[in-house]
Formats: C-alpha cells, sequence, structure tokens
C-alpha cells in the first residue's frame, strides 16, 4: 500500500493578523497554481485558525491544525482551549508534544497522552512529535529516547484510536538550527518507529501510519527526505512562513 504524504507547516508563535492573512493568501494562490497532490495542513497560532478553518472552508485547499491543545476537556482551566472547541471551528489536526511544548512548558509523557485523547475524542488526529536532544543522540541513546516516548505517549491506545495517529519525527538538534538530519538518519529512525508500532499494532496498522520528518526541513532538501521509504512528508517549521517555499515543498511531496 503506498501511502499519499503529508506536508504540515508549524508556524509557531509567528506573524501577527495581517501577516497571517497575506501569507494565507498568497499560499492559496501557490496551492491553487500548482496543485500538489499530498495533503497540506497549516497550524497557525490560536488566534487565527478561525481565519484559517474559514478559508480552508471556501478553498479546500489545505487542512487546519492546532499546535497545541489542553489535557483537560472543559471547565476553569483559565488560559486553556479544549480538543472541543478546536472541533467546533472546524480544525481537523493538532500537534502534540513539540519538543518546545516539551521544554519550555514542562510537558511529560503523561500529560502527553491525555491531550492525544482529547485530540481523539473530538476525532481531531495528533500529530505526536517525537525526537532525541543532541547529547542523547551524541550517547547513541536516542532509539531509547524515541521508542520511551511513543510508548509512553501513544501506546496505551488501542488500535481503532491508534490508525487515526501522525508521529513527526523532529530530532531537536535539526529544529531551527539548519543542521538537518541527513536522509539516511530520518529513514533509520522512521523504520524504527514503524517497527515499534508493527510490534505493538501490527503489520497493517504500521504500514498505514504517516510518519512525518521535521527539523530545518526546506525547499532546498525536501526532495531527498521525502525519497526515503518510511518518510511520509514534513513538519514544516520556519520554511512554512514563506509561501513560495512551502508551496516548493507540497510540490515536492507530490511526486
Ligand atoms: P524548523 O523547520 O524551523 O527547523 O522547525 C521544525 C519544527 O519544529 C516543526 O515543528
Amino acid at each position: 500500500m503506498k501511502r499519499n504524504k503529508i506536508v504540515a507547516g508549524n508556524w509557531k508563535m509567528n506573524l501577527d493578523f495581517d501577516e497571517a492573512q497575506m501569507l494565507i493568501e498568497d499560499l492559496e494562490n501557490l496551492l491553487d497554481e500548482k496543485q500538489p497532490s499530498c495533503e497540506v495542513i497549516i497550524c497557525p497560532p490560536f488566534p487565527y485558525l478561525e481565519l484559517a478553518t474559514d478559508e480552508a472552508a471556501e478553498h479546500e485547499l489545505f487542512e487546519v491544525g492546532a499546535q497545541n491543545v489542553s489535557a483537560f476537556d472543559s471547565g476553569a482551566y483559565t488560559g486553556e482551549v479544549s480538543a472541543k472547541m478546536l472541533d467546533s471551528i472546524g480544525v481537523s489536526c493538532c500537534i502534540i508534544g513539540h519538543s518546545e511544548r516539551r521544554k519550555y512548558f514542562n510537558e511529560d509523557n503523561a500529560t502527553l497522552a491525555q491531550k492525544v485523547n482529547q485530540a481523539l475524542k473530538y476525532e481531531i488526529v495528533p500529530i505526536f512529535c517525537v525526537g532525541e536532544v543532541l547529547e542523547e543522540r551524541e550517547k547513541g541513546i536516542h532509539f531509547d529516547v524515541i521508542r520511551k516516548q511513543v510508548e509512553e505517549g501513544l501506546f496505551h491506545l488501542d488500535a481503532g484510536d491508534f490508525e487515526n495517529v501522525v508521529i513527526a519525527y523532529e530530532p531537536v538538534w535539526a529544529i531551527g538550527t539548519g543542521k538537518t538530519a541527513t536522509p539516511a538518519q530520518a529513514q533509520e529512525v522512521h523504520a524504527f518507529i514503524r517497527g515499534l508500532v508493527k510490534e505493538k499494532y501490527g503489520e497493517d496498522l504500521a504500514n498505514q501510519l504517516h510518519i512525518l520528518y521535521g527539523g530545518s526541513c526546506n525547499a532546498k532538501n525536501a526532495t531527498e527526505l521525502f525519497a526515503q521509504p518510511d518518510v511520509d512528508g514534513g513538519l514544516i517549521g520556519g520554511a512554512s512562513l514563506k509561501a513560495e517555499d512551502f508551496a516548493s515543498i507540497c510540490e515536492q511531496a507530490s511526486n
């Protein structure tokens, strides 16, 4: 079975409203022109999500994801945004466990597992991020780190829920550094993750799982990365803020 590719843009905490509007408009023009065959997702900050979902509903050129979701369902959790709220404005997926949230907001695997449950409860696809820091790679323990993240964040799910999950491998040393993992390094970890999933859920689920690569993926290196058999697309940071670059990456995911 051939998996279609997915390209998701993580805007992180960038752009004001006008800039967000402009980026969406530029992107729509380019996607309309290029008609990439991959699935395109944009993940703007919360205040721009409804703008994005309105545009998505009108033009059907991309889907919209959030960058975070609450671990709680509803109620007295000041400052939180629930999966139900996201669902109610047409958000279809959500980045969960990005390394920046693990690092700056102390999100541990137990919390992340709850966030995954919340997303799935409202039929939002979790894009669950894993990845090692430089020191862990240098020590050669990156496979152990990734195994723990996958097991503790996702392996409580039954097969019916797991089939709605996307995993993103983002080596922390490659995020925002310009230091991309080589295609061989990415492939090695992606194959490892698929192997873990095969052991737990069997071959069919493992084969249909999308595993995205993230970390300095850009218009210059995307083709090579996406050519790896277990790399099913990308989670793009910096390059997703430039319409031309992001559209080019989508095109490269369409071959
Ligand atoms: P960069 O593409 O800027 O390295 O960021 C990757 C990332 O963190 C996407 O979630």
